[in-house]
């Protein structure tokens, strides 16, 4: 949700703002703008554009038409205001006496906004954001009548709005009189800083780490309610009670190419192809060959002793979206295996419904990017109510992992397409051995069982890797399927996870109205929809289910449905019902879902490359979901 990007140093600033706007697109594209500082004619350069980032670039002839060494830059994904010009940020204050970008929503801007207007203070936009740069304003101007120096009015000033604002934020922060100065500070909103070295000494901020890595690989991560001043020499950071405090440079070990397309068209269609390596880096880790050549289940990083895992009375799956989906999955795997009851919740909904919670449960919160508001917020509730957490995520040092008691990170590397697919497998990959591990230490699972699952786990990335030689048969099924206006996924048990997925992946990036049903459920009601050459999707990877689901393919074939089959090798027998099938190696029916989602990833990829849609970076969606 809006991507921010700052600099200040020895270079050009808005080619640098530029260039790391590109990498954070994903967080938003409906506008994009800059604010650069121009010592010599001593003012600050708004320039704003509508649309894709593209729009500046083409504005600014790729920045370098804007003068200056400090300024910040924003992608927007609107919340308050439609996407128009006016709405996009920088957002500023009278004479560009304060200019600020800003990632996250202000939930009393109105009350703030009505108290400015009084004040005399005029608004030019819809927007959150403009009552946090006038209230800056207002509160710079109190300041200053303290006869504070420069850096002390500033921090004044910052620290009097995060008390007065409600919400959330990540803001980069200018003051028309502060030549060659930076501010930043954030509430529940990411934001890093990254230091510059050589010719382009200085300081970078950002929301994520893909902007910076082209200069830097040191970054700093800005805590909740820090301050950070920022300078071509200097770093200093400082609490809320503008007390400087120290803060550690961590180095990012992955590097820019990471973040490349690397020659695929798109980064959805790379994502896909990285998740044999990803789910081996995930997995691999944790697996350690014993001396007697067994292997067992390393998970000694979570911290948390095999007697409290035992005593685990009930787990708590929450996440958004694709992550939720893993928890349904998981729902099925950790009961099945540990015999442990679970509970599955969407984020949004946890948080509301006043969840009665065991005080020997343990909470696992699943999340690719560590920042999803909703997720986070869960994750604070669970916390405050004493209960044990364990996070899966992805990015590191995100906030979610820094503030669960244990994680588990996914080793898929920066996922940079809207549509999740490596994130996911990897997060799947993640449940397998934490079910395992759980399934081991209560004496749920005999020692060969626990041998035979870290050796289904560990044939999966091959598996994955043949499943994607397949592609270009679900390639040419999409091309023929890209017409249709309704799709039903269904399935039973772990493949009605898998279902919910693959009809995720289809409307996100294709915007076909797709639905998923537990396959038995469509008889009581749903079924009603079913008419000639509506696609049904049926997966069936689950053979003690298999019949079952056959037999619900049938009777939706018997009303005109046209049906897509998915099954494992030997499971020939659907051939009689369906128009066309798709095979996946056979594994441990348990862990199946790793292979059967591929084929939907495809085949939501291929429909939404063969509408000519922008497949990376779908229409009103945004990779990190940081807002409620
Ligand atoms: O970063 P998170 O895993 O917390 O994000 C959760 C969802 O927003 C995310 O999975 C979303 O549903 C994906 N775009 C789906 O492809």
């Amino acid at each position: 949700m809006c991507g921010i990007v700052g600099y200040v140093g020895t270079r050009q600033a808005a080619p640098i703002l530029l260039d790391g706007l590109s990498r954070l697109e994903y967080r938003g594209y409906d506008s994009a703008g800059i604010a650069v500082r121009d010592e010599e004619n001593e003012h600050v350069e708004v320039v704003k554009a509508k649309g894709r980032l593209k729009n500046l670039m083409e504005m600014t002839d790729s920045g370098h038409a804007v003068r200056g060494t400090c300024g910040v830059g924003h992608t927007r994904w609107a919340t308050h205001g439609e996407p128009s010009t006016i709405n996009a940020h920088p957002h500023y204050s009278r004479e560009k006496r304060v200019v600020v970008v800003h990632n996250g929503i202000i939930e009393n801007y109105q009350d703030i906004k009505d108290m400015l207007v009084r004040k005399g203070y005029a608004f030019r936009t819809q927007t959150d954001t403009e009552a946090a740069a006038l209230l800056l304003d207002s509160y710079y101007t109190e300041a200053g009548k303290k006869g504070l120096g420069p850096r002390e009015r500033a921090l004044d000033a910052i620290r009097n709005m995060m008390i007065r604002v409600r919400g959330s934020y990540a803001l980069g922060i200018l003051f028309g009189d502060q030549p060659g100065v930076m501010y930043a500070t954030r509430k529940d909103s990411p934001l890093i800083i990254g230091r510059c070295d050589g010719e382009m000494r200085g300081h970078m901020i950002a929301s994520d780490v893909p902007a910076v890595l082209s200069y830097t690989r040191n970054v700093v991560y800005i805590d909740n309610l820090e301050i950070a001043c920022l300078t071509q020499e200097e770093m200093r950071v400082y609490n809320i009670d503008c007390e400087q405090i120290d803060k550690a440079f961590v180095e990012i070990k992955w590097d820019a190419a990471s973040a490349e397309k690397d020659g695929y068209e798109h980064f959805m269609i790379k994502e896909i192809h990285e998740q044999p390596r990803a789910v081996r880096d995930t997995l691999s880790p944790r697996i350690k060959e014993r001396e007697d050549g067994q292997k067992c289940l390393d998970l000694s990083e979570l911290e948390l002793p095999d007697e409290e895992l035992a005593g685990v009375s009930r787990v708590y799956l929450i996440g958004c979206g694709s992550a939720y989906h893993v928890g349904t999955a998981a729902r099925t795997v950790i009961e099945r295996l540990a015999h442990i009851p679970c509970e599955v919740d969407l984020a949004s909904e946890f948080r509301y419904r006043d969840p009665i919670l065991e005080p020997r449960g343990l909470v696992i919160i699943i999340s690719q990017s560590g920042e999803t508001a909703d997720s986070l917020a869960a994750l604070r509730l669970c916390r405050e109510r004493g209960m044990r957490t364990l996070a899966i995520v992805n990015v590191v040092g995100s906030s979610i992992a820094r503030e669960a008691d244990a994680v588990m990170y996914t080793w898929a590397g920066p996922e940079i397409s809207v549509a999740t697919t490596k994130a996911y497998s990897t997060q799947l990959a993640a449940i397998y051995l934490i079910a395992t591990k759980l399934a081991a230490v209560r004496g749920q699972i005999s020692p060969e069982r626990e041998q035979q699952l870290i050796e289904d786990m560990l044939a999966l990335p091959d598996k994955i890797e043949r499943v994607l030689s397949d592609k270009e048969r679900v390639q040419w099924y999409a091309n023929k399927m890209a017409a249709c206006k309704d799709v039903f996924f269904i399935g039973r048990g772990l493949d009605h996870a898998i279902s919910l997925e693959g009809s995720l992946k289809l409307k996100e990036i294709s915007y076909i109205h797709s639905e998923a049903y537990a396959a038995g459920e469509l008889k009581h009601g749903t079924i009603s929809l079913i008419e000639d050459g509506v696609l049904v999707v049926g997966v069936a990877t689950q053979p003690d289910l298999f019949e079952k689901v056959v037999s619900n393919m049938v009777e939706v074939r018997s009303r005109g449905a046209y049906l897509f089959g998915l099954t494992t090798y030997g499971q020939y027998a659907i051939e009689d019902t369906v128009n066309f099938t798709v095979y996946v190696p056979r594994t441990e029916p348990l862990f199946a879902t790793s292979l059967a989602v591929v084929p939907l990833q495809l085949l939501a990829y291929y429909i939404s490359c063969a509408k000519g849609l922008d497949v990376d970076k779908p229409r009103n969606l945004a990779k990190s979901v940081t807002v409620e």
